[in-house]
């Protein structure tokens, strides 16, 4: 009985968690103040999707990069760099959107996430949500348009 309460306890603050973060991500793609670019791009040729990661202050740091595709709502590529050194920042990009097509150029003015032979199927809002150690989470948005 007890093990039973405490497996749904924790089911239940699973589930609460999900709809909190959720709410959260949201909130934050829905702020106003969130700029967007717009980019248009050759079906095959490659795109340079910009995201500002610089931070004014040299003691902070950016923690986790999160690329989204706004259609989708999960994240599709990240640059985590919360247990080392952004410069080893672990990679990830989803297999179902741009695979190993996608890489991220950090010491580009600003940085980039690369990607190689955009397909008709990859026209979307993207939003790129950057984390750092002191300030504020930094979103922007690139609208691509594949012609
Ligand atoms: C994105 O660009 C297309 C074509 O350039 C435009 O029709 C569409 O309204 C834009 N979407 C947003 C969210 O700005």
């Amino acid at each position: 009985m007890v093990l039973f309460r405490s497996r749904r306890f924790l089911v239940i603050s699973r589930i609460l968690f999900l709809v909190l973060d959720s709410l959260l991500e949201f909130a934050d793609s829905a702020a106003k103040d969130v700029p967007l670019i717009n980019m248009q791009v050759v079906a095959g040729d490659p795109v340079y999707l910009p995201c500002d990661i610089s931070t004014p202050d040299p003691h902070d740091q950016v923690l986790l990069v999160l690329w989204y595709r706004e259609d989708l709502g999960t994240p599709i590529y990240s640059v985590d760099g919360r247990d080392r050194d952004f410069g080893l920042a672990e990679r990830w990009s989803d297999e179902n959107v741009f695979a190993n097509r996608a890489y991220f150029m950090p010491e580009k003015q600003p940085a980039e996430l690369g990607v190689d032979h955009i397909r008709e199927s990859d026209q979307a809002v993207y939003r790129c949500r950057v984390d750092f150690k002191v300030a504020q989470t930094r979103n922007s948005k690139v609208n691509l348009t594949v012609i």
